[in-house]
């Protein structure tokens, strides 16, 4: 089994909040990531995929399938958008980096199946100190 890996990146805005509860409250918990008038992140995504080496072609997956798969189900949903208002697969849930990672795992998994390949990790970064990674479960 081989395990290859193509990162894209998106810029986004986002919230992350209760909608039931006060500002206080949502700053004690979710930090500045709570402020009422959005920020961004430079997110970088690691989709890693696993397979068998085609012995006629010596890939796991054609890259350019994988980066165009990643591009047009996540990447063009999320880039310059608001997470919290723009992206149906992240609506009515805190856009927590889990939850981006979860919703990207669910945008692309049946995808990659059809390519003999099977979806292995969705690591994103929201800064150089966090990240996230899901693999399914
Ligand atoms: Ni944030």
């Amino acid at each position: 089994m081989v395990y290859l890996t193509r990162r894209e990146r998106f810029n986004a805005a986002h919230r992350l909040y209760k909608a039931e509860w006060s500002d206080e409250k949502n700053f004690e918990v979710f930090g500045k990531c709570s402020y009422p008038n959005w920020h961004g992140h430079n997110y970088e995504l690691f989709v890693t995929v696993k397979g068998k080496v085609n012995p006629e072609l010596g890939f796991v997956m054609n890259l350019k399938t994988l980066s165009k798969i990643v591009r047009e189900n996540v990447i063009e949903k999320l880039d310059h958008k608001n997470l919290n208002l723009d992206v149906d697969f992240l609506k009515g849930q805190i856009t927590s980096a889990e939850n981006i990672a979860i919703g990207i795992w669910k945008a692309i998994e049946d995808q990659i199946k059809q390519h003999q390949c099977e979806l292995h990790c969705v690591r994103v970064v929201e800064t150089e100190n966090n990240a996230v990674e899901y693999y399914g479960e």
